[in-house]
């Protein structure tokens, strides 16, 4: 009963499992060794141009950096009823190209009624235009930030008014301390100021907006 057992189990050798091209001794045909061979090969070389890849697109995900505040002036510097413009640096590592500015005023609240700015003491509006990320200016006389690059046109609290931007001017949180004001982390709004983390320029954050386009990791800087 045994034996017949064993006779039915398969041999470990080609030949006598009558493979074709089959060897004395051989328990793997040469054409499957090298097939296997061929296919590992490839895999490794497509592996050293994936890994390297995907590490890249989904490491900032995994990467958390403290927050950044910068001291930008004594509170005596900034009025609650105009703007001064203060650079910043935003992304240390790459010297001038990562400084910014940005538009600061005291809080008002005559003028910042919106429940979302009651924990700001001061308010600081970005430079970069939500269109495409040129730098817009405050005009005082018109009380506008104007965009030279498309016409871009935002109103006191750096909601759009006109032009092709998708958003409100993105906003920095801010903070005192030791009588001197401090800008954060960079935040998105939408048009109805309310917060988000932030966005790139062209990518609205209203409606479904919020949702097709989700905030990239980096895009706290620049
Ligand atoms: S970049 Fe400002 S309107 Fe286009």
């Amino acid at each position: 009963m045994v034996s017949d057992k064993r006779s039915k189990q398969k041999s470990k050798y080609t030949l006598d499992r009558q493979i074709p091209g089959a060897f004395e001794g051989e328990t793997v045909t040469r054409r499957r060794f090298m097939t296997g061979t061929a296919h590992t090969a490839g895999a490794i070389a497509a592996s050293a141009f994936a890994l390297p890849a995907l590490g890249f697109a989904i490491g900032p995900i995994f990467k958390s950096t403290p927050a950044h505040w910068e001291p930008v002036g004594p509170e005596g510097m900034f009025s609650d009823t105009n703007y001064v413009p203060v650079v910043m640096t935003v992304a240390p590592s790459i010297g001038e190209a990562g400084k910014t500015t940005v538009y600061v005023r005291k809080f008002n609240p005559e003028i910042d009624t919106d429940p979302y700015d009651k924990d700001t003491p001061y308010i600081a509006i970005s430079s970069r235009c939500a269109h495409l990320g040129c730098p817009v200016r405050w005009v005082d006389a018109a009380e506008r930030f104007i965009c030279p690059c498309h016409g871009g046109v935002y109103d006191l609290l750096g909601r759009r008014v006109g032009g092709p931007p998708v958003r409100p001017l993105d906003r920095f949180y801010t903070r005192i301390k030791a009588g001197s004001v401090e800008v954060g982390p960079r935040f998105s709004v939408n048009s109805e100021l309310r917060r988000f983390s932030p966005r790139d320029p062209g990518e609205p954050v209203d409606g479904i907006g919020q949702y097709l386009y989700p905030s990239r990791p980096g895009a706290q800087k620049l």
